[in-house]
């Protein structure tokens, strides 16, 4: 395991247009990933945040290492391209992931994964095996011991029938990485509400359950921006009858900071380990030298500068992920 993989990562996992691609990007705060009814997300997306201390926002793509973007909706367009040149213009999908990196200011360091939906029927188009292809490749992901899951569950649906908390349930059984998320507040039948859920009394879990309203698709179609979207949700937590009384643990922001805070444990809880892991490399790189036989005096200068860099590259990602 590199030491880059011992940093935890953030996926989402959820039904056909539950509205993960929607929440990653509020946790981002900037809109640039394709979203919309029927299976959008057709290939994982690996995205890097790296906080930069200032300077112009901008995003690469791996496959694309010298085009610099600075338009965020040229960013979709090419995700969605990219997801194209893999599968041509199907409703088939891919496991082969496309890694984006995202340098701002505004950000901090992380990374997020979106994942397409679990579906329950293959549609027309589309591989008899494809329901299961998309459990397994999402379940390769959050299986990870290091993987914190955002379990995304539409509150228009019944919460029994929730994908994501099944999955999550699966590899996350004590539910310490697991973050359940309520979207589609807004879209509820008249007369009902999530309350039972948001105050963790229909399905408990480890962490607090979070209310989400993202835009709608009439909300996108106009291109409603996120400042404006993240306004509207507050509005709507602060002034609803039914979760007036829970506005402050509501919505994305409050999401990304009870994201935050718990990252910030994980990574201080593994500190050890990961001192662990380079004492470990340093041990296997002193056992290498004893078989092959010690260097003579000239050489430990050699040993002596692997072990710096090794510290060095420790040191970059540990700061990149605590600041
Ligand atoms: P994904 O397929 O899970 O990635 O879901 P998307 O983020 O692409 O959203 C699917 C559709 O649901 C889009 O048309 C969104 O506008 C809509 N949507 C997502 N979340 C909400 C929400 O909280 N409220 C409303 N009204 N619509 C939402
Ligand atoms: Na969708
Ligand atoms: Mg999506």
């Amino acid at each position: 395991m590199s030491l880059w993989e011992a940093l935890p990562s953030v996926a989402v996992v959820g039904g056909q247009s539950s509205g993960k691609s929607s929440v990653l990007e509020s946790i981002v705060g900037r809109d640039f990933l394709p979203r919309g009814s029927g299976i959008v997300t057709r290939r994982p997306l690996v995205l890097q945040l790296h906080k930069t201390a200032s300077g112009a926002e901008y995003a690469e793509f791996l496959h694309a290492p010298k085009r610099r973007f600075t338009d965020f909706a040229a960013v979709r367009k090419e995700i969605s391209d990219e997801t194209d040149r893999i599968t041509g213009k199907t409703k088939q999908i891919s496991n082969i992931p496309i890694h984006l990196s995202i340098y701002s200011p505004n950000v901090v360091n992380l990374t997020l994964i979106d994942l397409p939906g679990l579906t329950k029927v293959a549609v027309e188009g589309q591989s008899d095996s494809i329901v299961e292809d998309i459990e397994n490749m999402v379940r390769s992901y959050v299986e990870k011991p290091n993987c914190i899951i955002l379990a995304i569950t539409p509150a228009n649906q019944d919460i029994a029938t929730s994908d994501a908390i099944k999955l999550a349930r699966e590899v996350d059984p004590s539910g310490e990485r697991t973050f359940g998320v309520l979207t589609k507040l807004d879209l509820m039948d008249k007369g009902t509400n999530a309350t039972e859920v948001l105050e963790g009394r229909a399905y408990r879990l480890q962490h607090p359950w979070v209310g989400i309203v993202n835009r709608s698709q009439a909300d996108i179609n106009k291109n409603v921006d996120m400042i404006v979207a993240r306004r509207k949700e507050r509005e709507y937590f602060e002034t609803s009858p039914d979760y007036g009384h829970l506005a402050s643990r509501m919505g994305s922001e409050y999401l990304a900071k009870l994201l935050s805070q718990h990252l910030e444990l994980v990574i201080r809880q593994r500190i050890p380990s990961i001192i662990a892991m380079i004492n470990k490399t340093i041990d296997e790189l002193n056992a290498e030298l004893d078989r092959i036989g010690r260097p003579i005096a000239a050489d430990g200068g050699a040993q002596l500068y692997m072990i710096l860099e090794l510290c060095r590259a420790f040191d970059r990602v540990f700061k990149e992920h605590l600041d």
